[in-house]
This record gives C-alpha cells, sequence and structure tokens, in this order.
C-alpha cells in the first residue's frame, strides 16, 4: 500500500497540446511521491530518430519505436516544433502505438504513476486510479507553448496567431486519427484551465484527489 492508502495508484493526465498536463502531472507525482511518466517524450524520441534518418515520419515510424532507447528519451532536441509535426505523424499509426504500450504499462507495475499523454485513460490505463482531461482554449495554450519555448510572454500577434495554428493542426490530426484518438475518457474529470496558473489547477485536482478518497488529509 502506498502512503495515500491505494495500492499502485495510477492517476492518467490526457488533454491536447500545450495544456499544461506536463506541468500538473510532474507536480503532482511529486505531490503524491509517485514516478512520473511523460508518454509525449516516446513518440517525440520516435519521431526524432525518422527525422535523423532521414526518414518519413508518416511511414517510417514503426522500424524507429522498435528500436527507440531509454536514451532518445533524454535527448534536448525533443520539443521543437519540427518534432511537434512529426510526433503527431508518427503517432497515427497503429504499428508504433502497438509497439510502445507494453513500455508504459511496465513503467507503472512496480509503484504505480501519474502519466500524461492523449490515450491514458482511454487506452494505456482504462483502470486507472483517476483520470483527468486537462484543457485550454487554443490562444491560452499557444501562449503557454511560447513562453515553455521562449522563456518570456508572445505580444507578436502574427506569431501567437502562427502558434495557435500549429497547436489546432495537431489537436486536429490527433483527435481525428483512427487509433487512440485524443477524447476525454468517458469518468474522466475535465478541467478548463484558461485563467488558472499552475498551482491552481494543481490544487483542483489534489482537491478532487481528496474527495475521491485517493489523497488522505
Ligand atoms: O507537450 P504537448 O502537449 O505539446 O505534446 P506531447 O504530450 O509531448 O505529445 C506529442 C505528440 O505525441 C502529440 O501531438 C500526439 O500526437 C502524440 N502522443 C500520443 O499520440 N499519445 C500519447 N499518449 C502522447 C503523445
Amino acid at each position: 500500500m502506498s502512503k495515500h492508502g491505494m495500492k499502485y495508484p495510477i492517476i492518467a493526465i490526457d488533454g491536447p497540446a500545450a495544456a499544461g498536463k506536463g506541468t500538473l502531472a510532474r507536480q503532482l507525482a511529486e505531490v503524491l511521491a509517485l514516478p512520473y511518466l511523460d508518454t509525449g517524450l516516446l513518440y517525440r524520441a520516435v519521431a526524432r530518430r525518422v527525422l535523423d534518418q532521414g526518414g518519413d515520419p508518416a511511414h517510417d515510424g514503426p522500424e524507429q519505436a522498435r528500436q527507440l532507447m531509454p536514451e532518445d528519451m533524454r535527448r534536448d532536441d525533443l520539443r521543437t516544433p519540427e518534432v511537434d509535426r512529426a510526433a503527431s505523424l508518427v503517432a497515427k499509426e497503429p504499428e508504433v502505438r502497438a509497439a510502445l504500450l507494453e513500455r508504459q504499462r511496465l513503467f507503472a507495475r512496480a509503484r504505480g504513476a501519474v502519466v500524461d499523454g492523449r490515450d491514458i485513460g482511454t487506452v494505456v490505463f482504462p483502470q486507472a486510479t483517476a483520470k483527468f482531461f486537462i484543457t485550454a482554449s487554443p490562444e491560452v495554450r499557444a501562449q503557454r507553448r511560447y513562453i515553455q519555448r521562449y522563456g518570456q510572454s508572445c505580444t507578436d500577434s502574427a506569431a501567437l496567431a502562427a502558434e495557435v495554428a500549429a497547436i489546432n493542426a495537431r489537436d486536429g490530426q490527433d483527435a481525428s486519427r483512427q487509433t487512440a484518438p485524443l477524447r476525454p475518457a468517458e469518468d474522466a474529470v475535465q478541467i478548463l484551465t484558461d485563467g488558472l496558473d499552475a498551482a491552481a489547477v494543481l490544487e483542483k485536482v489534489c482537491q478532487i484527489l481528496q474527495e475521491k478518497g485517493i489523497i488522505r488529509v
């Protein structure tokens, strides 16, 4: 049993691009003393390998997914706009998703985990202890992505519009794919985070986990 009284809790955090899933999941993992898995990094690392080989992200993902090594996820060039686009393309491929599925489940086997992605509550861990679907308007998410990338907020409306377009394109692709599309699980708690900073989102989630009896106070 964990100190919170649950055996191997798994907390699933899904949602569209740049909604703040990673920040929330990392902080929540710390609060709950659970391991944290950012599943987007797996798809990004596959995409990076395809790009490095001069391959086509729409077709060459499966081979690279099967050869993925732990060090591929530690590279510092996985969050570029080019990799954003290529990750969403490799992620459409059922063979890529199948090659990564067991790896994700194994990660949580020993001690549970906080896991963020697109299909965690629907496909990877349908029996998760708790599921959250984190959203924000495209404009808010574009601004968050810009700050994450450049360390300051964007004052150039054309640059912000380009970021909104890129986010909308990726969400459209992630939500319309056949295999494991981006969508909230039926039993996920949806949280709209416009106007909420990271601390407020964390507080809200912790409060819900307390109400559900997953965190004991
Ligand atoms: O950080 P951000 O929300 O922009 O993206 P990410 O979580 O790093 O995911 C990058 C891409 O990987 C997404 O656009 C999805 O296409 C794909 N992905 C997925 O298909 N399933 C997951 N569980 C996680 C990511």
